[in-house]
């Protein structure tokens, strides 16, 4: 086990912008010397454990391969075939792994639980997920808007759609980043008091607004998401309040004519955004999609206090 307090990745308002700046930098940095063949062996027989309570298809693959890339190894757990389905707490589990692996990375929909896990653990854990934040995807998002439209600070961000995990961190980037971000959302799916209070903290950064209209206009991003997150019951009713808020040829044309399309993926085609909008020029999923593999590779070498530079 490791000394002093492990340097965990759970929510992006535990940072500093040096400090999300400098991950940035390194997973720029990656991206470039992987795509010239060079894959520096930072992590070199390091151990990820990744717990997954739930299902995913890029967190797991990209950081799979991305400690692979780095030298390292990882074992891929599932939560159901491990004793926290029998009832082993997140701290016993935290401190059993803590004395076998160098890090955790978990997707697990109580926040608290990550707390506690993160609490227990003598290495750093990684947040893959929670139903209050997605912070991976967020450093990834805006990695990618710097990579085609240069510095995201001062740029006209415009959420449209549910308030979720995904949203939250968009909001804690936005405070720290100085984006100017409207959110646009129905009453009826307004955001939790936590997520509320992140919203007031981050001032004139962010304003919450229900027309998805007014928030597009003039937008430099358009950002979407699933109408059903992992742990949402309410699939048929959110469908139909959500209705509106669809990211379609009309809504874009809106926002700025070189505005990008954002989504962290998996899309519900026809319902939060048309095929059109997905697959049509302004859409950066797939390079965000690609920039989760870089993005994590540098929030991985900064929790084993590596310079990938
Ligand atoms: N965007 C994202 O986190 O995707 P997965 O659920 O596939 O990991
Ligand atoms: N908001 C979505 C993101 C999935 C990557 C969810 O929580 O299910």
């Amino acid at each position: 086990s490791t000394t002093g307090t492990p340097r965990h990745f759970l929510s992006i308002d535990d940072f500093t912008l040096p400090e999300l700046r400098g991950m940035l930098n390194q997973a720029v940095s990656l991206k470039e010397r992987l795509k010239q063949g060079d894959r520096p062996q930072l992590l070199k027989d390091k151990v990820l454990a990744m717990i997954f309570e739930r299902q995913s298809t890029r967190t797991r693959v990209s950081f799979d391969v991305g400690m692979r890339q780095l030298g390292g190894q990882t074992l891929m757990l599932s939560g159901q075939e491990m004793q926290l389905s029998r009832e082993e707490t997140l701290a016993d589990t935290a401190r059993v792994m803590s004395r076998y692996v160098d890090a955790i990375m978990i997707r697990i929909l109580s926040h608290a639980d990550l707390l506690e896990l993160a609490e227990a653990a003598s290495v750093p854990v990684i947040n893959g997920l929670t139903r209050r934040a997605h912070p991976c995807q967020i450093m990834a998002d805006l990695m990618t808007f710097e990579e085609h439209r240069g510095d995201i600070s001062g740029a006209k961000v415009a959420w449209v759609g549910d308030s979720n995990n995904v949203l939250h961190s968009w909001v804690n980037a936005a405070e720290l980043f100085g984006c100017q971000l409207t959110i646009a959302v129905p009453d009826e799916y307004s955001p939790e008091k936590d997520l509320m209070l992140d919203i007031q903290r981050a001032g004139s950064a962010v304003r919450l607004i229900e027309d998805p209209r007014e928030a597009v206009e003039g937008a430099d991003l358009v950002i979407t998401d699933t109408w059903v997150s992992m742990g949402d019951v309410d699939a048929a009713e959110r469908r139909r309040v959500l209705k509106p808020y669809q990211v379609n040829t009309n809504l874009m044309a809106l926002a700025n004519k070189d505005a990008l399309f954002m989504h962290c993926l998996p899309a519900h085609r026809g319902d939060e955004v048309t095929d059109e909008v997905i697959d049509g020029p302004q859409s950066v999923v797939f390079d965000e999609a690609e920039n989760r593999l870089h993005a994590q590779k540098a929030v991985l070498c900064w929790a084993f206090g590596v310079d990938a530079n």
